[in-house]
């Protein structure tokens, strides 16, 4: 590639906080370890074995860190799935300890669900069959462990889920799997001295490590065509919030979040994100340029305090490498429409549900902390409710549904807040509006809980049956 001014500029505007700009030549984008893109296994080529495993996974592309996965080093592969579909697992449990896996954002019944009253105990294995009635989504699965959800996840056990249908293949959208549609697993983490995951960083239980990586790869190069890309972001980390932006400030469209495609495009410049959230989002990178990702703080949340961000000054999530040897695609645009959305009434909810979330020892829901022996809240399928959040500094998250966003913290929601979701930040006050249209028993409940793996492990979890 040959180098022109313009190319330099933009680099130096990337690189402006680091030292390094008199090395910097025509090679704009830091020569990084390329983010690796995870296997692809398709529902329908039949059950997909998924072996929970000890593993050996290089972060830095230098030291070797000991790891946990799904039937890989690190992380799981994505998982695809049609709506009205079939998804067919079996999860080998391999490793020392119980662990439960639950499919995030998935419309299944309690027995399905995968919470941690299914832990699934060294040696055995689970083999649940997902039935997809939900539209076109991004969606995970990840470790739900009783207590070790956070440890567990930080290990890796943790994968995406894609779920397509007609709509999602009638629309222009970027679809190359790898190419031009990338999952994008963003999580944050601390090495001891050998090498090794450290996982101890628990003051006032908000855990914010040092090392930001993408699909396990810290501060990676992300290989991109000359055109409209679509990332599948997913904040996976423990317990830190993620605002990305490019340092070109260049725009961006939000076209999805957590349990479907939106009304319409948003365009934003900035896209903050709770853990446990997805969004999937189009950079157009057509101008050739190089771009670095970068997530920077947002007002009250602790990425603000430095005793919380160990990382304050570089936070670097990704450089996007534009590779003008990997072809555009001619049709792919950003479309006007992307989805009918169905609006809950407020006017139609029946039952109003509150949830005050307390920070403490332990971490407790309406006062209590998580009791797997108690069912804290009754709902009726097919009911409109209303759920009321209040805390500080948290967010929520609900199993079996996608949600509506009614408020966030005490503001209207913002636009790329309003499409099917099912997690939301709580600093004071959010609602939502809800119908569950599967059931939950005693012996498999639904969960509500923190996603901030931390408060969920330490006891801000609450269980919940949904009956006819
Ligand atoms: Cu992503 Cu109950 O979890
Ligand atoms: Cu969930
Ligand atoms: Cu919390």
């Amino acid at each position: 590639m040959s180098c022109n001014r313009r190319q330099v500029v933009a680099g130096l505007a990337g690189t402006l906080a680091l030292p390094a700009i008199g090395r910097l030549s025509c090679a704009a984008v830091p020569d990084r370890p390329v983010m690796p893109v995870p296997a692809l296994r398709d529902a329908s080529e039949g059950r997909i074995r998924l072996r929970i495993r000890d593993g050996s996974w290089s972060f830095d592309g230098k030291r070797h860190t000991p790891t946990w996965g799904f039937s890989q080093d690190y992380l799981g592969p994505v998982l695809r799935v049609r709506r009205g579909g079939e998804l067919a697992i079996r999860y080998e449990n391999t490793v020392a300890e119980d662990v439960a896996v639950h499919g995030h954002g998935l419309h299944v019944i309690g027995e399905l669900d995968g919470g941690p009253q299914r832990a699934i105990a060294p040696g055995d294995s689970w083999e649940p069959v997902l039935p997809i009635v939900q539209e076109a989504a991004t969606v995970w699965y990840h470790s739900h462990t009783h207590m070790k959800t956070g440890p567990q996840v930080y290990k890796g056990l943790a994968g995406m889920i894609i779920i397509d249908d007609d709509n999602s293949d009638s629309l222009p959208l970027p679809r190359r799997y790898g190419v031009d549609d990338i999952p994008f697993v963003v999580q944050d983490k601390d090495f001891n001295r050998d090498g090794t995951l450290s996982y101890n960083k628990l003051g006032l239980g908000r855990f914010y490590a040092a090392h930001v990586m993408v699909n396990g790869i810290i501060r990676p190069r992300v290989k991109v065509p000359p055109g409209l890309v679509r990332l599948r972001i997913l904040n996976g980390s423990n317990g830190r919030y993620l605002n990305f932006v490019f340092t070109d400030g260049r725009a961006f469209h939000v076209v999805a979040g957590d349990g479907g495609f939106l009304e319409e495009p948003v365009e934003v410049t900035s896209l903050f994100t709770n853990p446990g959230e997805r969004y999937e989002v189009l950079v157009d990178f057509s101008d050739g340029l190089p771009a670095t990702m970068r997530s920077v703080p947002a007002a009250r949340t602790p990425d603000n305090y430095p005793e919380f961000d160990p990382i304050q000054g570089d936070q670097t999530i990704g450089y996007f490498d534009v590779d003008r040897a990997i072809a555009a695609d001619p049709e792919a645009r950003i479309p006007s429409r992307l989805n009918e959305i169905a609006r809950l009434d407020p006017g139609a909810a029946t039952v109003t549900r509150k949830f005050l979330m307390e920070t403490g020892q332990p971490m407790t829901i309406n006062g209590k902390a998580m009791d797997m022996d108690r069912i804290d809240e009754r709902v009726k399928r097919g009911v409109v409710e209303i759920w009321e959040l209040e805390g500080d500094l948290h967010n929520f998250h609900a199993h079996g549904c996608s949600f509506q966003v009614l408020s966030v913290n005490g503001r209207e929601p913002p636009a790329h807040m309003r499409g099917p979701k099912d997690t939301v930040i709580v600093d004071e006050r959010s609602s939502f509006i809800v119908r569950f249209d599967h059931t939950a028993p005693e012996e498999f409940p639904y969960m509500y809980h923190c996603h901030l793996l931390e408060h969920e492990d330490m006891g801000m979890m609450g269980q919940f049956v949904v009956s006819d």
